[in-house]
């Protein structure tokens, strides 16, 4: 909801666009508790959406949501700004120092209880594809 004139009508409205309406329900949830039962999706994607989440201990909360709902062999993508050098040009710094390492997100994910972390670096932006 921080991105301006969002709405789950605009969801709808894209989705019309895009031909896909009768296949998709968009819901509101938090992160941290994210209001879909256990092992019930095949993937899940998260872009640049944990990084605001103030303290380890609540990106490492959200990652175990995710993996709760994902199904056993099932997947997150998840996108994430990096504290890098890129992203300290993009950003105000005290911004960037928000930003974690690839090596914290692998921690994180693996703490979580992910078994495979597969990263790839786009740009400054990390790719990590999480396996159940
Ligand atoms: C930088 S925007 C990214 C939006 C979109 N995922 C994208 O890739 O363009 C960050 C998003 O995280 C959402 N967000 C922040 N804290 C959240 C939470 N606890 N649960 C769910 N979404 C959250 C914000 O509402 C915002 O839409």
């Amino acid at each position: 909801m921080e991105l301006g004139g969002n709405s789950p009508e605009r969801a709808y409205t894209n989705a019309e666009i895009e031909g896909v309406k009768a296949k998709v329900e968009f819901k509101f949830g938090n992160v941290l508790e994210i209001p879909f039962d256990n092992d019930v999706f095949d993937i899940v994607t998260c872009s640049s959406v944990l990084n605001n989440l103030p303290r380890e201990k609540n990106r490492i909360k959200a990652l175990k949501q995710i993996f709760r709902v994902l199904k056993p062999g099932g997947k997150c993508m998840l996108l994430e700004p990096l504290r890098n050098l890129r992203m300290f040009c993009a950003f105000t710094p005290f911004a960037v120092f928000q930003l974690g390492k690839k090596e914290h997100w692998e921690n994180y994910a693996e703490t979580a209880g992910f078994s495979k972390v597969r990263f790839h670096d786009e740009k400054g932006i990390g790719v990590f594809i999480l396996e159940k």
